[in-house]
């Protein structure tokens, strides 16, 4: 029995959207490389972050590890589109820029955690200043 694709929408940052189908078992850059979208990849197994893409709508799931995403990056919607798979019908912002936002969100995070009081969440930091 074969299940309907999902329909995800790449979204560019200069407002161009690439509509594609992507099958049960595809990845998404599989399915936008078979629809002929030109599309930023390298290493294919989730370690170079060149398929960075922002998921606006919709769930996926990593099927294989997003080695590069850090859980600042998975928390902000950040999935890498070669070991990812829909879940829904998606919209996903894609382009090179978004590899680069990355280090950005990184830095911003470990500027919020170190400036953070022994009394935050994270309760490792805190234990570690105690010392
Ligand atoms: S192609 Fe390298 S992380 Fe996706």
């Amino acid at each position: 029995m074969t299940s309907t694709p999902h329909i995800v929408r790449l979204i560019w940052d200069d407002g161009h959207i690439d509509t594609i189908d992507v099958p049960d078992g595809s990845t998404i850059l599989e399915a936008a490389i078979s629809a002929g979208c030109i599309i930023s990849f390298e290493c294919r197994w989730g370690s170079c972050a060149k398929c960075t893409g922002h998921l606006l709508t919709g769930d996926v799931i990593h099927t294989s590890p997003p080695r590069v995403l850090r859980k600042e990056h998975l928390a902000a919607n950040y999935v890498l589109l070669c070991v990812a798979e829909p879940l829904s019908d998606c919209s996903i912002e894609v382009g090179s820029h978004l590899k680069d936002s990355l280090s950005a969100i990184s830095r911003d995070f470990t500027e919020s955690i170190t400036s953070s009081t022994p009394s935050s969440a994270f309760g490792w930091l805190s234990q570690k200043r105690n010392q």
